[in-house]
């Protein structure tokens, strides 16, 4: 708001200037209007003695040396100051160009940032800067009747881009998720916010992205403490809740609570996963039911389910044998969806890398391999 102010003001001296001259100039004009017309009058009937024409002038010599360097040389440093400022100019436009444009993305991202934090309250269920955390949450029956109060893992933001496209956020954040406590914030789906201020809002999710490398680290870290996989795959934690590699990546902070379960299948494909009362593994829930050999007959190849796992549903778009994606909610584990050169989207301070993705390849093909086992 106040670099907006600011414009403002800046704009309205710039005004104001601009003004000043205009007035100045056309007050000159009028003066030279009038001083000529009177000279004009004053010459009527003295043409024969003071007739333009007859006034004397420089003779020969001085008109062909001083005059005529002093004239030529007024061009050529007329000419100088053309030649040198306008490339200057078109040398600084674009650059100038730039810089507004990254006015303008800070500026987005910073009333994105005050909405996530204070307006809308994103950061009560989603963790400062997007880190994870959970939401109390009154479950109820289909009649209304009380059933239970929980407390709902609300998933890591900070990743939210490696997962879905800015497109597929939009959509999120417009209806939200029903049965669940991420409520609608867009208009269309009955909320409070208009598109601008959720634009704003993906822009500075956007700008806290994790890298690559560090989202890997965590990743690694938590696999580590939770399963610590063997060459096969099988988890070597003593006392340990998991049997093999994809089981622990399917349930990745079910027990931790790690990033509010961002990185699970089980928080999407397992009924009550999120509030800790985990029914059937894979059972179905917001995702589908991935039991009974679901997987294996939708994907007759672990390399067709490999793939989708990686790229994830595309809104209206079919897969496997039968599926069809309604809105593009499966996230993508393994290809980052906002890297598509040259219309990268977003403000263009915060690129999206292709390293910025949720799972190695060697982990999708270990969950892959666990949900073929269901
Ligand atoms: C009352 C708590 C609450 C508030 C406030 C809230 N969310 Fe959520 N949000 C959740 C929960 C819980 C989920 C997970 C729902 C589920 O289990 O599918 C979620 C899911 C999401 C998702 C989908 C992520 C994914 O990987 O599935 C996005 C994106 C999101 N929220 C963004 C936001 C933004 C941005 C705001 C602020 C405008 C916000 N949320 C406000 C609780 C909340
Ligand atoms: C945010 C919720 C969510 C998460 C997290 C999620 N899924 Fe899904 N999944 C879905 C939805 C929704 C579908 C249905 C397809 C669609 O609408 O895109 C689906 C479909 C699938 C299917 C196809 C099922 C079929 O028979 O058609 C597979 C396989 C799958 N998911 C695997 C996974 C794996 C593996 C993970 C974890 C690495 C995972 N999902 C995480 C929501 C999720």
């Amino acid at each position: 708001m106040e670099v907006l102010s600011g414009q403002i003001v800046l704009a309205n001296t710039q005004r104001a200037i601009g003004y000043v001259i205009a007035v100045i100039l056309s007050i000159g004009f009028v003066v030279a209007v009038v001083a000529n017309m009177r000279k004009g009058r004053r010459e009527v009937g003295s043409e024969i003695e003071l007739a333009a024409n007859r006034k004397p002038y420089y003779d020969d010599d001085t008109l062909e040396t001083t005059k005529l360097d002093r004239t030529l040389a007024l061009g050529l440093a007329t000419l100088a100051v053309i030649g040198v400022t306008l490339p200057l100019y078109w040398l600084a436009e674009p650059g100038r160009m730039e810089g507004r444009v990254e006015a303008y993305n800070e500026t987005f991202i910073k009333r994105g940032e005050e909405l996530y934090n204070t307006g809308a309250q994103c950061a009560a269920c989603h963790g400062p800067k997007g880190v994870g955390g959970a939401a109390n949450y009154t479950i109820t029956a289909p009649n209304g009747d009380f059933v239970a109060q929980v407390s709902w893992q609300a998933p890591a933001l900070n990743t939210v881009l490696f997962r879905y496209s800015r497109d597929e956020v939009r959509n999120i954040l417009i209806y939200g998720r029903g049965f669940s406590p991420m409520p609608a914030w867009g208009a269309a789906g009955g909320g409070p916010l208009t598109d601008q201020q959720i634009d704003n809002i993906i822009d500075y999710l956007q700008s806290i992205q994790l890298s690559g490398p560090e989202a890997r680290a965590e990743v690694e870290k938590e696999l580590a403490d939770t399963c610590a996989p063997d060459a096969d795959g099988k988890c070597t934690v003593p006392g340990g809740q998991f049997a093999t590699l994809g089981e622990a990546i399917f349930n990745m902070g079910l027990y931790t609570k790690f990033a509010g379960g961002a990185y699970s299948c089980g928080r999407c494909h397992t009924d009550g996963w999120s509030y800790g009362q985990p029914g059937v593994p894979g059972g179905g829930a917001f995702g589908w039911n991935l039991t009974g050999g679901r997987s294996l007959r939708q994907f007759p190849t672990a390399a067709q389910q490999i793939e989708f796992v990686s790229v994830g549903g595309v809104a209206g778009k079919s897969y496997g044998t039968s599926g069809l994606s309604g809105a593009g909610q499966m996230p993508g584990f393994g290809v980052n969806p906002n890297v598509t050169p040259p219309n990268i989207p977003g403000p263009k301070i915060y690129p999206m890398s292709p390293d910025q993705v949720m799972l190695t390849e060697e982990q999708i093909a270990a969950v892959v391999q666990y949900e073929r086992s269901l």
